[in-house]
């Protein structure tokens, strides 16, 4: 447990044996780093997305007895139905990371150039997947268990050519705040967590890397410590993880 490299902000140790993890794209990018370094701190871990041959490959790079992986669908009619199941499955969840998006089909546009079907696609994918995602899953977090949405920097800038994905960042940030608003003390701790550019294994596949970006590993460490209630952002929702080197903050970058 605990083998990989820690930044310098992080505890040396993080044990979460015996907790069980849900992570709602855990085969994309930052997910896998998620679920590596949750797995990493002793958790239980299903991945979940749409894509069964992508959770198989996430699961023969990870090749871990605590991982496993299940087919998903945020938008799919029978969802509610799918996280009972899941959730009977392994006993419900200490914690769920939501790290869902997508950048649509329509490529870079401006944002009047968008038809409405592109909208109604960039909306549903972005945000009607974290707001359906939020109300299958809160009932099946246990009593003092962490829901956390993994967000980017968009939610608070412009982002031109990508209004749709920023839009929709926006949108979910306030939607998860709100959620912890309404829940605060009545279930579970709920966290915001606006990340910078992260090195995400696609990225580096295309030849697009920068040492000086995020690992999706850190990430996931910082998550382990909220799960663990060991971080010092334990009592804030809104956290920013942007400079590798400072770790997570409170206030944006
Ligand atoms: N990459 C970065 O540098 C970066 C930077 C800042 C913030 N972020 C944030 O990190 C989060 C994840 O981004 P990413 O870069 O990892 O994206 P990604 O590689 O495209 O991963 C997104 C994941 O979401 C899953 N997904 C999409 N639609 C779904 C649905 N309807 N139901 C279930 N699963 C679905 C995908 O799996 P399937 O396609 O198999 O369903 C995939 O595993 C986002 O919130 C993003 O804003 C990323």
């Amino acid at each position: 447990m605990n083998t990989l490299t820690r930044p310098a902000w992080a505890h040396p140790h993080t044990d979460l044996n015996g907790r069980t993890a849900l992570v709602v794209g855990g085969a994309g990018g930052v997910g896998e780093g998620v679920v590596r370094a949750l797995v990493d701190a002793g958790a239980a871990v299903v991945a979940a997305g749409r894509s069964r041959s992508r959770l198989d490959e996430l699961a023969s790079r990870l090749r871990s007895p605590r991982l496993h992986t299940t087919v998903l669908d945020a938008l799919a009619e029978d969802l509610d139905h799918a996280v009972t199941a899941l959730a009977a499955e392994h006993g419900g969840f200490d914690a769920v990371i939501v790290s869902v998006a997508s950048w649509g089909n329509q490529g870079r546009k401006p944002l009047l150039a968008l038809t409405d079907a592109e909208w109604d696609a960039l909306l549903a994918a972005n945000q009607t997947t974290v707001f359906r995602l939020y109300r299958a899953l809160v009932p099946h977090i246990s009593a003092g268990g962490v829901l956390v949405q993994l967000n980017g920097l968009s939610a608070d800038l412009p982002f031109p050519g990508a209004g749709g994905v920023a839009l929709t960042a926006a949108a979910t940030k306030s939607l998860t705040r709100t959620l912890a608003a309404e829940l605060a003390g009545r279930g579970p701790r709920i966290h915001e967590v606006i990340l910078g550019v992260v090195r995400t294994r696609a990225r580096q596949l295309a030849g697009v890397d920068d040492p000086r970006w995020i690992e999706g590993t850190e990430v996931g460490i910082h998550l382990a410590e909220l799960i663990a209630g060991t971080s010092p952002l334990t009592g804030e929702v809104l956290h920013y993880l942007v400079d590798k080197t400072a770790g997570p903050s409170g206030s944006a970058p």
